[in-house]
């Protein structure tokens, strides 16, 4: 039987049964009609068959009452996983895993998008990562700031996740490869068993990084690239002109294959250190963080609570074992149910504003096609000891009143919209703490200020006693206490 009917029957068996007696108990349940007037939507996903239906207000009580054991009678296939009911928008969805020979995994990049250059625009800040079960494809637009992290046990897919993000990143270079827009810093924790394949990508920095000395080596070159470029940007930001981190500078990307295997419980103190501490600052200097781990845990950070889970806002489960794993990277149990191989769950802040939380089977790149794109020499054959590569010809810093750390703290808490407790919190966090109030909140003030300018706001507006710009609250006067803006 095909999939479409095996589906169809599925849909029919559970009209049945939402319709009886056993189910529904002293009150039955009243179906809400779409707008094309049908009650029950099946759709022939890559991995599993799913119905949708709407209960109104009832959803809460149909999704309790269709228990496991109850909607695997009417699943009409050998379903390998407990089937379940659960509320997905104004619907509740019904999902039964397909037969794992019946189940679809094979979404190749290729199918996705059509990377010959010159057709889509690759800038290197576009991530096609698969296809919903709607056909429809699912991309990330990352030229906003974006930090991702993957959590996922074994077998479900990170590494191959990761390479379809490395490999997406450094497209950009593959017409010069000599003057690389997207600079790639590849670091695995796991011996190059999940990255390795890819060294040699167009654009990527030094050697991928495996041993504990390479990752230490990798993450300072980093750190003193990130200093530089906060010098550059705050000295062309005290002379008026903010446009910060990405000043004719290539963005970098980072991607780390089972870090928590050096920062899990501070294990390599030096690399917990560099690791935390570029999240945290790297973000606004252009530098961004792809992580992944199979492990996750309150400690994958070196300590529980530190800021750096706050600083990364695309949320990628792939399958995991528990439900306490799964709440760690995206809140709820919802990763259990994912049935492994490239089966994603993401959470990601879209452009706009908005949020894009959906499943989808994820692409790759077929190992074929790795082997023959990955010929590139790395741009230091070693990583440098010494001093960051563009160094000359800078401008040089301006006296600045903080260190870049302490600015780059300032700019991350006022992205996440942290009082001065957190604010004090975070910078001790990070051995830079700033003893007296004063100069404490004039350092959050400025941080508010520059993170208002780099989101591009301007203008303050009056009527809401918020300032526009930098979320600050207004003053007694008409402009903006923190950041002097006028009002709109
Ligand atoms: N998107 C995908 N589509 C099809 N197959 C996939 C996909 N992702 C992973 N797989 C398959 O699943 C297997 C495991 O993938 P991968 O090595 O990426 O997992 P992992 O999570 O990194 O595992 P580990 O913890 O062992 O490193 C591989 O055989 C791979 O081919
Ligand atoms: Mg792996």
């Amino acid at each position: 039987m095909s999939k479409a009917s095996l589906l169809q029957t599925f849909n029919t068996q559970l009209e049945t049964l939402i319709k009886s007696k056993d189910i529904y108990g002293s009150r039955k349940f009243r179906l809400i009609p779409d707008s094309q007037g049908v009650y029950f939507r099946g759709r022939v996903g890559f991995r599993v068959a799913r119905v949708k239906c709407n209960a109104g207000l009832d959803n809460e009580r149909l999704v309790n009452v269709l228990t496991p054991s109850k909607i695997i009678q009417k699943v009409p296939w050998d379903c390998p996983r407990p089937p379940h009911a659960r509320i997905d928008g104004r619907m509740v969805s019904i999902e039964a895993a397909w037969e794992s020979d019946m189940q679809d995994t094979d979404v190749k990049l290729s199918d996705v998008i059509n990377i010959k250059p010159g057709l889509t625009p690759l800038d290197g800040s576009r991530l096609f990562l698969g296809f919903t079960d709607a056909r429809t494809a699912v991309t990330l637009h990352t030229k906003q700031f974006a930090h991702g992290i993957v959590g996922g046990n074994t077998n479900s897919g990170k590494s191959t996740l990761l390479r379809l993000i490395a490999y997406l990143f450094s497209l950009s270079n593959v017409a010069d490869p000599k003057h690389p827009t997207t600079l790639i810093v590849l670091l695995d924790g796991k011996m190059g068993q999940g990255l390795g394949i890819l060294n040699g990508l167009p654009g990527q920095v030094g050697p991928m990084a495996v041993t504990e000395e390479e990752w230490i080596a990798a993450l300072q070159w980093l750190d003193k690239e990130v200093t530089r470029r906060y010098e550059l940007a705050l000295s062309s930001y005290m002379g008026k002109s903010l446009e910060f981190g990405t000043v004719d500078l290539p963005r970098i990307k980072v991607v780390a294959d089972e870090f928590q295997n050096y920062t899990e419980d501070g294990r390599s103190a030096e690399i917990t250190r560099l690791f935390n501490k570029l999240i945290v600052q790297g973000r606004a200097a252009g530098v961004e963080f792809w992580c992944g781990t199979h492990k996750l845990s309150l400690k994958m950070f070196g300590k529980p609570g530190n800021a750096t889970r706050d600083a990364f806002d695309t949320n990628i489960g792939l399958r995991v074992p528990t439900a306490t794993s799964s709440r760690l990277i995206r809140g709820d149990d919802l990763c259990t149910l994912l049935l492994g191989k490239g089966d994603t769950l993401m959470q990601a802040l879209l452009p706009n504003g908005s949020m894009f939380d959906g499943r989808f089977q994820g692409a790759y790149i077929p190992e074929q096609v790795l082997v023959e794109y990955t010929r590139h020499p790395f741009l230091f054959d070693r990583w440098p000891t010494v001093d960051a590569p563009g160094r000359e010809g800078s401008r040089g810093p301006r006296k600045m009143r903080y260190t870049p750390l302490q600015y780059a703290i300032a700019i991350e808490s006022a992205r996440l919209g942290f009082g001065r407790n957190r604010f004090r919190a975070m910078l001790e966090d990070q051995h830079v703490g700033i003893s007296g109030n004063v100069p404490l909140d004039r350092l959050m003030d400025e941080g508010r200020l520059i993170h208002a300018r780099l989101t591009g706001f301007d203008y303050c507006q009056t009527e809401t006693g918020q300032c526009g710009a930098c979320g600050g609250v207004f003053g007694d006067g008409e402009f903006c206490q923190y950041c002097g803006g006028p009002p709109a």
